[in-house]
């Protein structure tokens, strides 16, 4: 009996990792015809470095019941696979951050960028196009083009990618990486292009630089992890010289949670879990924040439009994960969970971001003369 049930078990394992073999093999075809497609279409961002703004994405009335129930499904459809209660209630502090990057260092690199972008692709023109990761490193240099700034720090740097981009490009320019996750801080150490710059493990509630040392202090999709925002944004008020520029390109909520439906609030929750997020910033007392460290707000500007294609692209590979829960759950099974249940986050982001119930943003503060 014993050994029925094993073998049982056994050609469900094999089924499932054909199954996931198969959405691998059949998201890398599409991945190669749409990079081939991408070929032909014009490269706009390397052309326009000082790349149109977008508005916020508009959730029209008419649309809003069609939204919720499309909603509604996609979450009835996760269910199947993943305990979203589960997820919602997971804190994500320090050790499970780490964990995360961690455990999905592969899966980054093989479902989103190859090239190490561990970030959304500004795509403006409204399609998917691998160009678009190096967006938000071409609009930090618009705002530089003025007023090239002597010190510059990337925090939360990943893999290195801006920094790769940004280093060559701006050789009078001093540039330091900081980041929590070991895996990736000895990635970027060893990459050949990173030799001079200034990399380390570090957290970005304690930074580990004299007060007024940078110029500029960047951050893509890394301030969202921030477990104590006050004291995160004093520390970047801290390591700025008067005058010096807090740049934010981030996930952020676009609504306060206790306006939303118990389903949408869940889906917010399940998106930022699932991506060892505790909570994305509520952009209105982000800002508070920031003007309570002595950072006075620039600019704020709604990206969400430039990000719907990879949240599009997302949504498409998490619909073929969905496609036969029984066989993803097994495949799942076999993987940690920080691993696996980020295909939440891409099931829903589309969702959520084009009901405008999460948005993302590049966010620009100047620190004052009388600033932390
Ligand atoms: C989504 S990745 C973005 C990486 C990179 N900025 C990019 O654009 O490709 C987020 C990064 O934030 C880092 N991180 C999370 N919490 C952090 C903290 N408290 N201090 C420094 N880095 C942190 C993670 O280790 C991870 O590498």
């Amino acid at each position: 009996m014993g050994k029925v049930v094993g073998a049982k078990r056994l050609r469900a394992r094999a089924w499932a990792r054909r199954w996931a073999s198969v959405i691998g093999i059949v998201e890398r075809l599409a991945q190669a015809i749409r990079g081939r497609r991408a070929l032909a279409v014009p490269r706009r961002c390397a052309e326009n470095p000082c790349m149109p703004s977008f508005p916020a994405t508009a959730h029209k009335p008419a649309q809003r019941s069609a939204d919720a129930k499309r909603l509604a499904r996609r979450l009835a459809q996760l269910r199947r696979v993943f305990d979203l209660d589960a997820i919602a209630r997971q804190p994500a502090d320090a050790p499970l951050i780490t964990s995360y990057y961690h455990q999905n260092f592969h899966p980054y690199r093989r479902y989103h960028s190859a090239e190490g972008a561990m970030h959304m692709a500004l795509n403006p023109g409204g399609r998917f196009d691998r160009e678009g990761y190096l967006g938000q490193a071409q609009r930090l240099e618009a705002l530089w083009a003025a007023q090239p700034p002597a010190d510059v720090l990337e925090l939360a740097f990943g893999k290195g990618f801006n920094l790769e981009y940004l280093a060559p490009r701006w050789p009078g320019v001093r540039f330091s990486g900081i980041d929590l996750t070991p895996r990736n801080v000895r990635h970027a150490q060893s990459r050949p292009a990173l030799a001079g710059v200034a990399l380390s493990r570090a957290d970005m509630h304690a930074l580990p630089f004299e007060a007024g040392s940078f110029d500029c202090v960047f951050c893509v999709e890394g301030f969202c992890h921030a477990t104590d925002v006050p004291r995160a944004l004093a520390e970047q008020a801290r390591v700025l010289r008067p005058g010096g520029l807090f740049v934010l390109f981030d996930g952020y909520r676009e609504r306060a949670v206790e306006t939303m439906s118990a389903e949408e609030a869940l889906a917010v929750t399940v998106v930022e879990k699932s991506m060892a997020v505790d909570a994305f910033q509520h952009v209105e007392t982000l800002v508070g924040q920031a003007a309570a460290a002595g950072l006075q707000l620039v600019s704020n500007e709604s990206l969400a439009a430039a990000v719907m294609p990879n949240f599009r692209r997302l949504d498409r590979m998490a619909s073929l994960f969905l496609l036969v829960p029984p066989l993803t759950r097994r495949w799942l099974g076999g993987r940690s969970a920080e691993r696996g249940r980020n295909l939440a986050a891409a099931a829903l982001g589309r969702w959520t971001v084009s009901m405008g119930l999460q948005g993302y943003r590049e966010m620009v503060w100047r620190k004052g003369d009388g600033g932390a």
